[in-house]
């Protein structure tokens, strides 16, 4: 196609005036909007997208997503392939290097995060501190950042050993903090890291050891948790990663915007969805109630948790490798009852035409909880299990905005509807 082809002609009507655009990768420049003015002294036009539901506002190589169809790919490796053949470790480096690790390059990655696992002891009594019912995520949050305040050297965003050593550090040492979370909220004393065990392993054993000398996870069970947390390691620009993308942009270390990332995937609407599903579908408790909470649903009664996505209006890819997951994680732990409720939720709501017209399919939090409940872990641990598999995919987008230098600090601009120029009146005369 030839240049003259790829550009946009804008006439603005108001003025008669035309404007050619550029067209690049499917997009044109907002900036390119402001050279239409009514006037010279006009400010130019702006484009207003709310929660930028049509706004690329990076340009990234670490995930690509195909909603429409249903395709998700870490640095072009299908999720499928990456579920069933490789390791939460070798994917991570995926993530943050761009190519799957040789032997010696994938040997060297683990022996460093197997040797960050531990946290500063004083970052003990900051979750002691917390009440005893503290949610995890609360928890999570905070000491993400008090991360920063042990850490000085991770300001240094432009030395890439530094921005190295953050990297392993947040994803050895998120494990940590989620298992000591949990113990914190059961009274129990906190297990510390095996560096015998594998990172699923591991944490398994940070959550679950008592009495026993050593921590022996179950094998199907270790490998069910290493494919969760490699189903949640990215996802493109959501809104977690967009916050962390957002805080980097001022230069603040990593640790800060981690902090402000799983402050945003808390939300229902994100990454908590796991954990709503659970409440919902214990809510409506057994198979024959379904059909009366879909027309709930569709009557805007409830949202259906777990349902429906900005990007996917198809089959969330990674919901199908969870359903499947499912059944293996039963034969070692028995048959969460409520899998029976979320099919028929899911055979009655793609059925539906509400569900139907508006794309809604399950999400990757439709069937996870299902899978972490029959495991053990209680409802509100679920965004941490969320928060944890999704590290890697933040530092890699957090890597990716330090290292862009057409990035600069995150301003958008706003149209302002608010009170014109008005004076003061002193308080007698209002
Ligand atoms: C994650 O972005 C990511 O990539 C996120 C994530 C990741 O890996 O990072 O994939 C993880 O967050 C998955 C999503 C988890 N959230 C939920 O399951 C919560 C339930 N889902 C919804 O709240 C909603 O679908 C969102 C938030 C996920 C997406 O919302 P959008 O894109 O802003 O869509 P919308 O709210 O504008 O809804 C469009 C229409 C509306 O109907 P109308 O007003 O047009 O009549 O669909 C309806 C909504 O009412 N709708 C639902 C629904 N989701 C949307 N109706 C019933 N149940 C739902 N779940």
């Amino acid at each position: 196609m030839s240049e003259t082809q790829d550009t946009l002609t804008i006439t603005d009507n108001r003025t008669g005036r035309s404007y050619e655009v550029p067209v690049t990768d499917g997009s044109i420049r907002a900036m390119d909007l402001r050279q239409i003015k009514l006037s010279d002294d006009d400010f130019g036009l702006l484009s207003y997208d709310p929660a930028f539901k049509n706004t690329a506002n990076v340009r990234s190589r670490v995930t690509y997503i195909d909603g429409d169809v249903g395709i998700l790919r870490y640095r072009g490796y299908p999720i499928e392939q990456l579920a069933e053949s490789s390791s939460f470790l070798e994917v991570a480096y995926l993530l943050i290097n761009g190519e799957l690790p040789t032997t010696d390059e994938l040997d060297r990655w683990v022996y460093d995060i197997t040797h960050h696992t531990f946290i500063h002891e004083n970052l003990k009594q900051f979750m002691d501190g917390f009440h005893h019912d503290a949610h995890p995520m609360g928890m999570l949050v905070s000491t993400v950042g008090a991360l920063s305040t042990f850490y000085p050297e991770a300001k240094d965003l432009d030395e890439a050993e530094a921005r190295y050593m953050q990297i392993i550090r947040l994803i050895a040492k998120m494990p940590t903090l989620a298992a000591f979370a949990y113990r914190h909220s059961i009274g129990m004393r906190y297990a510390y890291p095996d560096n015998d065990l594998s990172f699923a392993g591991n944490f398994l054993n940070m959550m679950w050891k008592t009495t026993e000398l050593k921590y022996e996870p179950d094998p199907i069970l270790e490998r069910a948790m290493d494919v969760l947390l490699i189903l949640h390691a990215d996802h493109e620009q959501n809104c977690s990663t967009t916050t962390m993308r957002a805080i980097s942009s001022s230069d603040a270390d990593p640790y800060s915007a981690a902090a402000g990332a799983t402050a945003a995937l808390y939300g229902p609407k994100h990454g908590g969805a796991n954990e709503a599903v659970l409440r919902m579908l214990e809510r409506i408790g057994s198979v024959e109630n379904v059909a009366d909470a879909v027309r709930a649903a569709k009557d805007g009664e409830f949202r259906l948790m777990g349902f429906g996505h900005r990007v996917y209006k198809n089959y969330d890819p990674r919901a199908k490798v969870v359903q499947e997951l499912a059944h293996e994680v039963f034969e070692v732990t028995g048959r969460n009852p409520l899998l029976d409720i979320a099919v028929e939720l899911e055979r009655i709501a793609l059925e539906d035409e509400y569900f139907v017209e508006r794309k809604l399919y399950p999400n990757v939090d439709f069937y996870s909880g299902i899978i972490y409940q029959a495991m053990g872990f209680p409802t509100s641990m679920f965004p941490v299990l969320f928060a944890m598999g999704r590290i890697p995919g933040w530092m890699s987008h957090w890597q990716e905005n330090v290292l862009d230098e057409e990035q600069a600090i995150v301003r958008p601009r706003q149209l302002y509807v608010g009170a014109d120029a008005r004076d003061y009146l002193p308080v007698e005369q209002r």
